[in-house]
């Protein structure tokens, strides 16, 4: 399973990127707005930083608006995804951008049903929302799992990203529900990465370093 980092955040996305771990972002208009920077620039500046998918969403609510959208988008950098929302004037502009060659992601995806219809449609990827599906009392892993095993039975080629992951025991359950992607927050990222037990053993090596009177390389 791939990680994507899921923010806008440029400094965020440097550091995870220099830790080897990222193969792509995605981004959505919430994480946009909250760094206050030019939509644009951040996405190329974004897609310069990684050489995986940049995903970026549209705005408009109609297919015709959403294509246009889509084709600047684009045309920021060539590993730039357009996130196209499930709705009908989504699905419609799916079939479109599928057929310019145009990569979509599928986004605001809750249930299995809806993972079919993106698939159909000829979405790259498709992005179900495990913490949102959790929040409302139902099992988000559950639609990933159950996606991942109907676009792997009849051959669709797309893509399943777990989305709204909200802990490390996600990642885990993503993995283990067979998810091509897990898209995950840099602070669930850190919390991948730390274990007390691993702080723990580093300063007992190095107070045993020392103690025995070793010098440095
Ligand atoms: C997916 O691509 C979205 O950007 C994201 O995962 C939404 O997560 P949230 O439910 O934590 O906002």
């Amino acid at each position: 399973m791939r990680l994507f980092l899921d923010t806008a955040n440029v400094a965020d996305i440097r550091e995870a990127v220099s830790w080897g771990v990222i193969s792509g972002v995605t981004t959505n208009p919430t994480l946009v707005a909250k760094e206050g920077r030019d939509f644009h620039e951040v996405i190329r500046e974004i897609a310069g930083l990684v050489s995986g998918p940049v995903s970026a969403e549209v705005i408009a609510q109609d297919a015709d608006g959403m294509v246009a959208e889509a084709k600047v988008l684009a045309g920021l950098a060539p590993n730039v995804v357009v996130k196209v929302p499930i709705t009908r004037a989504g699905l419609q502009a799916t079939k479109t951008l599928a057929e310019l060659g145009i990569a979509v992601n599928m986004t605001l995806v809750f249930s299995v049903p809806q993972v079919l219809l993106a698939a159909r449609a000829g979405a790259a990827f498709v992005s179900p929302f495990v913490g949102r599906v959790d929040d409302v009392g139902e099992d988000g892993m559950a639609v990933v799992r159950d996606a991942v095993s109907i676009i792997t039975h009849y051959g669709l080629g797309t893509q399943v990203i777990a989305a709204s992951i909200r802990h490390p025991a996600h990642v885990v359950a993503a993995a283990k529900a067979g998810a091509h992607i897990a898209t995950v927050p840099f602070k669930v990222l850190e919390q991948m990465l730390h274990h007390p037990l691993t702080d723990i053993g580093i300063e007992r090596f190095l107070a045993d370093w020392q103690q025995a009177g070793q010098k440095g390389r």
